[in-house]
């Protein structure tokens, strides 16, 4: 069983498939994490005790004893502020005296079978009741009443535990959470770099790794979404550990909010990081008898480096996160009207496409923003999702009618959470969007954000998308998001509970993306913000794959790849090959196919031989689907570190076949260029597909080949394909 508790030592020991993590009810009640890391076999820990060390300046606890114990040093596993621990502490809770003194400790643990998940939120989960186990243990503020129940899910076949907290006001006054983080790590040194992803728009989740140094390291965003700017993930790797050895802690959020993950290397230098919802901006309220649920933190532990981090969350979120028929299914590929058309479209152009992409032998056309109201550009229209029937002649019946007449499926745009002020549902209902009194709204990309906290604003949009979806045979939906959270109030919160608007947003998307996949469980949701903007594992719950970026140029495109990859499956990034112009089709082509791979460009545009390149492309999507998709990823030559050449591998599960894809960014002249292979069964002899060489996979990966007589030109690329007898 995962987790064991060792009532004479009052030791919980919880086991994942390669980690340990030791936790232990000291003195009074005080929770303390004594351990996390690699997995160990002990059961009984004797004499493995935690000794305190604190200063003259640490506040005491007197019941234990002047010398022995202080919360300012101790390895308190989830801290309260203002009772002596003056580190980064997980909660902040403020009561009815005006203090927001708080200090939690145990009253009583259960352990269960399966998973546990927040309420109204995203959360992993288990198909088997044996995948997992979770135990909670409910802490108590003895002077306020205020309990929290920490949730730790341990996955057997997994090195992951996912937590999450739930706050509830146990006493007979109203109590306001200042902050209340989803988990709070506590490791016993500060030897560690501060790996995390970084981005802008056109340029998501680059990789940023710097020694941690005494104080805060943190990221976060304030934006009302998990944002381009940081990334809910985060890590902690052990100086020296690279991308295949060494202790990895990864860390990454089931939410598409605001968030802070903070990393406090502390003057005894161990480390406490804490992650979950931005205290910023956030203040929630509790009546007496109300509960609150944090996001959930998946933590992640790898003796592999970064590359082993990965592949267990891609296992992970392939296995218990993303949902619902393409998760494993076999998904269309799509050819989306954006990059061809922008909002110049009409039924004839559209169906040109599909004609065009028909014979290229795709699965499915998108019709991307600029259908609906009147929208010919992007400075109205979003609320008024009727069909604009100046552009699309007898409405989408027809025009689906017509391309499902070619063979193809079809697919939609919307972006359910704004509202242009430009737009009939606006002049009807000023007051429905997100605005503060007395104080003009800030406009970005011409929109104001919608109040989705707001129940009515949440069934007027449903039954505008519903009215079509119920309608026409409608296969896809890209959602899409392109701005960010300003006067961030609603019309029906006012105080004590204007600031759980941040929050409250976030529920009321994520009820009504629920909504919509539980209604049409057929549909293929692509999650979209002005490209890879919402980036994150509360998306990925809803929608099988998300638009990587805006950026589609292939070279560009890399940095952006490998970023994504550290936390995030192949199968979840949205990679299309468009008309940019820095590469070829074929180098286009291998860099769109470590992701969802598909079409954004004007078919009709394509020369001959293009056209004889995308064909090709379409058949080698088919061939290596399943080994993208499912497969392990293996970062091999890193752009970050190396400035001519980036390289990536896929290997089977079974090890038989593996996919190397190498591009050129810089041309360098020089007759070696040695590559070991990873992942690879040592045992096994592999072909290299196209010619008779046969190698042992030691071979492969240990003293690796000589790939000078490859491509080399500057964005040239190429692919190997290696298959076991
Ligand atoms: C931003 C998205 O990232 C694009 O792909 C496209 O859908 C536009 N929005 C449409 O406005």
């Amino acid at each position: 069983m995962p987790i064991t508790f060792l009532e004479d030592k009052k030791i919980f020991k919880l086991d994942t498939s390669s980690s340990t993590t030791i936790l232990k009810i000291w003195d009074e009640g005080y929770l303390l994490c004594l351990y996390y890391g690699a997995k160990i076999p002990d059961t009984s820990f004797d004499g493995y005790e935690f000794r305190d060390w604190a200063s003259s300046f640490s506040p005491r606890n007197e019941v234990i004893g002047e010398n022995a114990f202080s919360p300012d040093t101790a390895p308190l596993e989830y801290s309260g502020f203002g009772t002596g621990d003056f580190r980064k502490t997980a909660a902040a809770i403020r009561n009815a005296d005006g203090n927001d003194a708080t200090d939690f400790r145990y009253v009583s643990h259960t352990v269960s079978p399966g998973v546990k998940k927040p309420a109204g939120m995203p959360g992993l989960w288990t198909v088997n009741e044996s995948d997992a186990e979770t135990l909670d243990i409910l802490l108590r503020d003895r002077t306020t009443g205020a309990e929290v129940t920490l949730h730790y899910t341990v996955f057997a076949d997994h090195p992951a535990v996912v937590r999450f907290v739930t706050l509830k006001n146990a006493s007979d006054k109203p109590l306001d959470i200042e902050k209340l983080y989803s988990a709070s790590v506590q490791l016993t040194t500060m030897d560690f770099d501060f790996v995390h992803l970084y981005g802008r728009w056109g340029a998501e989740r680059n990789m940023a790794r710097s020694p941690i140094e005494h104080g805060h390291t943190s990221i976060s965003s304030t934006r009302g979404s998990s944002s381009h700017y940081h990334n809910p993930f985060a890590a902690l790797v052990r100086h020296g550990a690279t991308e295949d050895t060494g202790e990895v802690y990864g860390f990454n959020l089931v939410y598409s909010g605001s968030f802070d993950i903070t990393a406090d290397a502390d003057y005894y230098e161990t480390v406490r990081l804490n992650m979950g919802i931005n205290p910023d901006g956030f203040l929630w309220h509790l009546e007496p008898g109300e509960t609150f649920d944090t996001p959930e933190a998946v933590l992640v532990f790898s003796e592999e480096g970064l590359g082993g981090m990965s592949r267990a969350f891609h296992r992970l979120y392939l296995e218990h996160l993303i949902r619902g028929k393409y998760r494993t299914e076999k998904r269309p590929l799509l050819i989306n009207s954006w990059e061809a058309a922008f909002f110049d479209f009409d039924t004839d152009k559209l169906v040109s496409f599909a004609e065009r992409a028909r014979e290229i032998g795709i699965d499915m056309l998108v019709m991307d923003d600029g259908w609906f109201g009147r929208r010919n550009n992007d400075t109205c229209s979003l609320g008024d999702w009727w069909v604009n029937e100046d552009k699309l002649p007898g409405g989408l019946g027809v025009l689906i009618d017509r391309v499902n007449a070619l063979g193809l499926k079809f697919g939609i745009w919307y972006e359910p959470e704004m509202i242009s002020p430009d737009s009939d549902l606006f002049r009807a209902h000023p007051d429905w969007c997100l605005h503060v009194p007395n104080r003009p709204n800030s406009i970005a990309r011409h929109q104001y954000v919608i109040d989705m906290s707001r129940a009515d604003v949440r069934e007027n949009i449903w039954a505008q998308i519903d009215a079509v979806l119920s309608k026409y045979k409608i296969d896809y939906v890209k959602w899409d998001f392109n701005r960010n959270l300003s006067e961030a109030g609603s019309a029906l919160l006012s105080a004590p509970h204007g600031e759980e608007i941040f929050h409250r947003f976030v529920l009321g998307t994520y009820e009504i993306m629920g909504r919509l996949t539980e209604t049409y469980p057929d549909l293929l949701l692509e999650n979209c913000s002005g490209g890879g903007g919402r980036f994150d594992p509360g998306m990925l719950y809803f929608s099988p794959q998300i638009w990587a970026s805006d950026n589609t140029d292939a070279l560009e495109r890399i940095a952006i790849q490998f970023g994504t990859s550290l936390c995030y499956p192949a199968s979840a990034m949205g990679a299309h090959v468009s008309m940019s112009r820095r590469t070829g089709f074929e180098t286009k082509g291998n860099v769109a196919m470590w992701g969802t791979f598909g079409y954004e460009l004007d078919p009709n545009r394509l020369t001959e031989k293009d056209l004889e390149i995308v064909k090709g492309q379409v058949t080698e999507y088919h061939k290596y689907y399943e080994l993208i998709h499912y497969g392990d990823l293996y970062r091999v030559i890193d752009p970050w570190d190396d400035a001519y050449r980036a390289a990536w591998e896929f290997v089977s599960p079974d090890k038989r076949e593996a996919l190397y894809t190498e591009v050129v960014l810089r041309y360098r002249h020089c007759p070696t260029h040695f590559v070991r292979f990873k992942g690879l069964d040592p045992e096994k002899t592999y072909t290299l597909e196209g010619t008779d060489q046969k190698y042992s996979g030691a071979l492969l990966m240990k003293a690796g080949l000589n790939l000078s007589r490859y491509p080399a030109g500057c964005g040239a690329s190429f692919k190997l394909h290696f298959v076991a007898d």
